[in-house]
């Protein structure tokens, strides 16, 4: 709920700004009062008048308006508000953030503000890939702006890829979040996620085709739910989600260490795809060819990080998640691989090649519990991570 407290909506000029007028409704539906400022250009895509209508109260678009005396200052009307949410970000919004520019009232609000602000960003895929958008997003990340979505999906200008606004209610959850926190405030989980890189030789090392996205994913969703997470990834091929802790890591040793350092956790999630052998003697220079002699490895097992959190007797996390990638016997294998590990839950997923699943956007899991196995229907990582991320603060509600 965010009764009584204030939001400062700032609408930014893009086609996503008629999702804005949605979002005051989610927003006063939740008890928040709505403040809306309105740039020149998004009054091109909604009018003023809807978006007084739904807010209740003036909307403000030119800085000169506030300068009249009977009217509220701009550094009044930036600090009144408990949060300010950007929605839609365009990636000028973003930009004049970034750089500090205040040559209207919107960005002038930002720059006078001393609230947290959201930002929902919303552009075509490339200008939101563009190394210019990408280079303020870090900047504006550093400042301490925190950013929900923009989600994949068609765009209106025809093109697919990130660059959707989140849509409204995404919008609401990450505002509560920020306000009140969510149901997971209070809780440290630890994350793994990635491959690990366990080397040959300095130049060579042994991999997987894991990407991390889905690690990424469950990361992200906890952090959203006001989770403090440790983020411990290997070599991944997607970036880690903001909010949260990351420690990268390339071997399974270091991984362990990481884990074990992160302790005491409520929860601990092992997406992670960890190489199950290193080799048995680290080799510090290049191995050389060598006519008619074909080197042999000598491996090593590496520790089951997963099985050694679960079984500690001493500080062991209130819930332990593990995955089972397996490409045959999902469900019977999973089961098994649980009691053998001796953690409460598994995720269950057919990595067949066939699936698809290994380096793509969608997963089809089994939840294997001590309840039993529970068929999730195929959905993206994203919603996987969601899922996931739900189930966890339920039960840790309820423990
Ligand atoms: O043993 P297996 O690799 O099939 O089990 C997969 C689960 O165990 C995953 O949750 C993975 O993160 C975890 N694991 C681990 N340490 C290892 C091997 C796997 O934590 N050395």
């Amino acid at each position: 709920m965010l009764k009584a407290r204030r939001i400062l909506l700032i609408i930014g000029g893009g086609i996503a700004a008629y999702k804005a007028l949605d979002l005051i409704r989610r927003l006063r539906e939740r008890g928040a009062a709505v403040t809306p400022v309105m740039t020149t250009a998004a009054a091109e895509f909604v009018t003023p008048l809807s978006a007084a209508a739904l807010a209740g109260e003036a909307v403000h678009g030119a800085l000169f308006d506030l300068t009249r005396e009977a009217e509220m200052g701009h550094i009044q009307l930036s600090r009144v508000a408990d949060l300010v949410v950007v929605a839609p970000g365009t990636a000028d919004l973003m930009a004049k953030m970034a750089q500090g520019l205040a040559n209207d009232l919107a960005s002038t609000l930002l720059l006078a503000t001393d609230t947290p602000v959201l930002v929902a960003p919303a552009m075509n895929v490339r200008m939101w890939q563009h190394a210019a958008t990408q280079r303020n997003l870090t900047t504006l990340r550093g400042d301490g702006v925190r950013f929900v979505g923009p989600n994949d999906g068609d765009m209106a200008c025809g093109e697919y890829g990130p660059g959707r606004m989140a849509e409204p209610l995404e919008i609401v959850a990450a505002a509560e979040a920020m306000l009140v926190g969510g149901p997971l405030s209070g809780r440290r989980v630890v994350v793994t996620s990635g491959p690990t890189h366990e080397p040959i030789d300095p130049v060579r090392y042994i991999a997987n085709r894991s990407s991390g996205a889905q690690g990424t994913e469950i990361a992200r969703a906890l952090a959203a739910l006001g989770a403090e997470v440790v983020f411990v990834t290997g070599p991944a091929q997607v970036p880690p989600p903001e909010a949260v802790e990351v420690v990268r890591v390339e071997t399974a040793q270091q991984m362990r260490d990481a884990v074990l350092a992160a302790l005491p956790v409520d929860a601990a999630v092992f997406a992670a795809a960890v190489a199950d052998w290193r080799m048995a003697e680290a080799v510090t220079s290049k191995m050389k060819k060598a006519e008619g002699r074909l080197p042999v490895l000598q491996f090593a097992e590496n520790p089951d990080i997963l099985a050694e959190v679960s079984q500690l007797s001493r500080g062991r996390p209130r819930l332990v998640v593990g995955f089972a990638a397996e490409t045959d016997n999902v469900e019977a294998h999973a089961t098994a691989k649980r009691l053998r590990k001796g953690c409460d839950w598994i995720v269950a997923n057919d990595v067949s090649p066939a699936t698809g699943i290994m380096g793509g956007s969608e997963n089809a899991v089994t939840l294997i519990s001590g309840a039993g196995a529970e068929v999730w229907p195929r959905m993206g990582k994203r919603a996987v991570g969601d899922r996931l991320a739900q189930r966890i603060a339920e039960t840790l509600a309820a423990v």
